[in-house]
């Protein structure tokens, strides 16, 4: 029986695809740029299954495309706000992602970005490379403390609990969370964790508010200058979920006037761009989408599309199917 055709929209770990190369009849991305619409629709027309990932935009255009032949979309990557699932079934192209396996890291990275919006890690960095450090005095540079205040989290889901656990176990953190799917009752109380009816609620009374809902039609602009008012003027935004989750104009006048006092961002609205806005602040830790970047990690995340292939190939239900 012919290998099934697959098509990776960028380069992936060089161990997933040796794996790739072995089951599958796989066409990588060696030059890993981006995938025009125009080869989006190609792929979908020529491969079995086509590999994209959270940077490549699978709209209504994309799955218009005539002459369809892929049946599965194996994405790479836990979000997919990027692709028009609507569409997708109406095409009957199945969709999985990548759960779980980068719980862990996006955690790392959103307890980095706290630690380092908190205690002026990025300014403090520059300030040494920039040779402006004058040497160590009472006044310098002082930052938040982090230990004992109470984080805020927006989304209660497997990436919000690991952030929970490592702020409540790690830094003696307080934590309050609002979610309309809220987690089992264990796990709350192993945390100390309370839950707030409302989002509101979380803004009026965390120190840290942590950002953890999928991207979307319902979230856009989640977080607006009306509840960006409702913060602590000393308090903190982390954002390592999706960046038009942020109304991101309402986030630079906030951080100008001082509405809040920093933020942490992982993901931007309309990334790779960066509004000079944010690039000009000293009180905002910048980061480059990072959330699930670790060698270990992004070999699960590929090995873990490859499971979901090898599965539906072979007659079974993919384990992550989203649509
Ligand atoms: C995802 O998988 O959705 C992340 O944003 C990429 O790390």
């Amino acid at each position: 029986m012919s290998k099934p055709k697959i098509i990776v929209s960028r380069k992936w770990p060089e161990e997933v695809e040796a794996r790739m190369q072995e089951i599958f009849d796989v066409q990588l991305n060696e030059a890993d740029m981006p995938m025009s619409v125009e080869r989006m629709q190609a792929a979908l027309q020529t491969a079995d299954a086509f590999c994209p990932t959270v940077s490549d935009k699978v709209n209504s255009e994309v799955l218009a495309v005539d002459n369809l032949k892929a049946k599965i979309i194996g994405s790479y990557g836990v979000g997919f706000n990027h692709i028009d699932l609507e569409a997708a079934k109406q095409r009957d192209l199945v969709v999985t992602n990548t759960p779980e396996v980068l719980t862990d890291c996006t955690a790392d990275i959103a307890m980095t970005l706290l630690l380092m919006t908190a205690r002026r890690a990025g300014e403090g960095e520059r300030h040494v490379r920039s040779k402006a450090w004058t040497g160590w005095r009472p006044t310098h540079m002082m930052g938040a403390k982090v230990t004992g205040k109470t984080l805020g989290l927006i989304g209660m889901g497997r990436i919000a609990r690991a952030m929970a656990q490592r702020a409540h176990h790690g830094f003696g953190m307080k934590i309050i969370f609002t979610d309309p799917y809220p987690p089992p009752a264990d796990l709350v109380e192993s945390l100390q964790a309370e839950a707030r009816a409302s989002i509101e609620a979380v803004l009026r009374e965390a120190d840290f508010v942590s950002l953890h809902c999928p991207g979307g039609k319902e979230t856009y602009h989640l977080i607006n200058k009306e509840r960006l008012a409702l913060m602590k003027p000393q308090s903190f935004l982390i954002n390592s979920a999706r960046g038009d989750v942020i109304d991101q104009a309402a986030l630079i006048d906030a951080l100008k006037m001082g509405v809040i006092a920093g933020a942490g961002l992982d993901v931007f609205e309309g990334e790779p761009a960066v509004p000079d806005g944010l690039l000009s602040l000293d009180n905002v830790v910048l980061f480059p989408h990072l959330g699930s970047a670790s060698r270990e990690t992004r070999v699960a995340m590929g090995m873990r599309v490859v499971e979901n292939l090898e599965l539906f190939f072979n007659g079974q239900a993919p384990r992550d199917r989203v649509a």
